[in-house]
């Protein structure tokens, strides 16, 4: 994948939070931007999602119920399962319904460090975050878990000794398999405690000739990889946990609350989501 811009840190550059961006290159945070109806995008970025729309015109309902499922996982996470600390791995840009804000209407005390390789989600998740002392985030990449857990401040505010819970929301999907997605998955599950969780979504594989198609125009418009894998290989990502109720199952289907746009369309099957728990 291409990021498309080069930011000016806003800690070397005190008060600025302005991100210096290409126009030109696709960015697969901006694209979900627009999918999910932000302003946070480009005519680049615009023409990749079309294409991807004339392919699988649901795309946008796909990606809005992505973040249904999420909402819903973080308040069964903050709330029911009472986890006060969370790693959002490929956080994406500030939306409605961040993962802090859900978390923090169940437990204003819950912490959140969001993680993203895309320098622009830097830049505007600093602006958003600049009150608030409990969320942060880092520029880094899911493929070095060490850099994740090794940066002051993941360890400033994740104690990882207690529950805590790793999100991969529409992320692995962005591996190829010999980026070993699998064996990230492993790694990361191995650094929860008993009580921790990881949460995974993803498009899946149903059969339909359009996961192939539009894995293809993906990559054809400058997006990288968006792998289509079946719910047997998806499976795999939760070895040794316990799955939370309903399982891996449609985004649509995980516990909705009743804010699912659309929730008879048949293209809920081409994103799967899930959540695991370590029980010891
Ligand atoms: C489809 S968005 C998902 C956003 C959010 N997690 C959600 O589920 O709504 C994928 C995000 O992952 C980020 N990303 C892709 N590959 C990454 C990697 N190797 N390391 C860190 N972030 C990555 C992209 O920049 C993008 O912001």
């Amino acid at each position: 994948m291409t990021n498309g811009c080069r930011v000016t840190d806003p800690k070397d550059s005190p008060g600025s939070t302005q991100a210096e961006v290409n126009t030109d290159e696709v960015s697969i945070a901006r694209v979900y931007d627009f999918c999910l109806g932000g302003k946070d995008n480009f005519a680049v970025d615009r023409a990749a999602a079309q294409a991807m729309m004339e392919v699988v015109p649901e795309t946008p309902l796909l990606a809005q119920v992505n973040r249904c499922f999420l909402r819903q996982a973080v308040r069964y996470l903050a709330g029911e399962a009472g986890i006060d600390q969370i790693i959002d791995i490929g956080s994406g840009l500030p939306t409605a319904g961040n993962v802090h804000e859900i978390a923090q209407e169940k437990n204003p005390d819950a912490r959140v460090v969001y993680v993203d390789n895309d320098p622009v989600v830097l830049a505007h998740a600093r602006a958003l975050l600049a009150t608030d002392a409990n969320t942060t985030v880092i520029s880094a990449d899911l493929r070095e878990p060490d850099v994740i857990f090794g940066h002051p401040e993941t360890r400033r505010l994740i104690d990882t000794s207690r529950p805590f819970a790793i999100l991969l929301g529409g992320i692995l999907m962005h591996l190829e398999d010999e980026e070993d997605p699998e064996g990230i998955a492993a790694n990361l599950r191995d650094r929860l405690p008993a009580g921790g969780h990881l949460l995974v979504s993803n498009t899946c594989d149903t059969g339909e000739p359009r996961a192939a198609e539009l894995a293809r125009v993906f990559a054809e418009n400058g997006m990288g990889t968006r792998c289509f894998r079946t719910w047997d290989e998806q499976i795999r990502y939760f070895d040794g946990l316990e799955l939370v109720e309903p399982g891996l199952v449609p985004n649509n289907e995980w516990r909705p609350a009743g804010d699912v746009p659309d929730p008879d369309n048949p293209a809920h099957a081409l994103h799967i989501g899930g959540l695991g728990r370590k029980v010891r």
